[in-house]
């Protein structure tokens, strides 16, 4: 089986992905890393070197390999599931778990984080606030479509397979 966990940067997709891949005993990939070592680049490196469009392509490309793996919990970038045709493929290929949660808890869960954001590079806490509002916006009709929904702040691991066994077959 392939878990995806879908959602808005730093709705803790990586972190509950590890937790959860290693109570089912499933493997775990995190794609932005995936994608860092196929392109010997890291994510704010291609952004600034090749640009948005190209690492979305990277993205697509790499979501289409990884659907070929087995057993196992794929963490994937904030802009994945938005990004034409790629949640109907990741609900077709697997289950689709979207980590939800509002703007405010985003914002101080992105300003207090270690990784390198290329999209809020620069920004005051204001300007990512606007942006973060912006693109939930566009992308929430996206997540929507996941298999199953779920409230990420405060979730908890074994929450999180409760409402895997609920939707999946397996
Ligand atoms: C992005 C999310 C990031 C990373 C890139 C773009 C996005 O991943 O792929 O910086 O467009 O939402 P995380 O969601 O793991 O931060």
């Amino acid at each position: 089986m392939v878990v995806y966990l879908i959602g808005f940067m730093g709705c803790g997709k990586s972190t509950l992905g590890k937790q959860l891949a290693r109570k089912m005993l499933l493997s775990f990939i995190d794609m932005d890393s995936y994608i860092e070592e196929r392109e010997s680049m890291t994510v704010p490196e291609i952004f600034e070197k090749r640009g948005e469009p190209y690492f979305r392509e990277v993205e697509r490309a790499a979501l289409s390999e990884l659907s070929a793996k087995h057993n196992v919990v794929i963490a994937t970038g904030g802009g994945v599931a938005a990004a034409k045709g790629n949640i109907e493929f990741m609900n077709s290929t697997g289950v689709t778990i979207y980590l939800k949660m509002n703007s405010g808890v985003l914002l101080s869960r992105i300003t207090n984080s270690k990784s390198v954001r290329p999209i809020f590079t620069g920004k005051s806490k204001e300007e990512a606030f606007e942006i973060i509002e912006k693109m939930l916006l566009e992308r929430e009709p996206f997540y929507e479509r996941a298999t199953a929904v779920v409230e990420g702040k405060d979730i908890k691991v074994n929450e999180l397979i409760d409402k895997i066994k609920e939707v999946n077959i397996w």
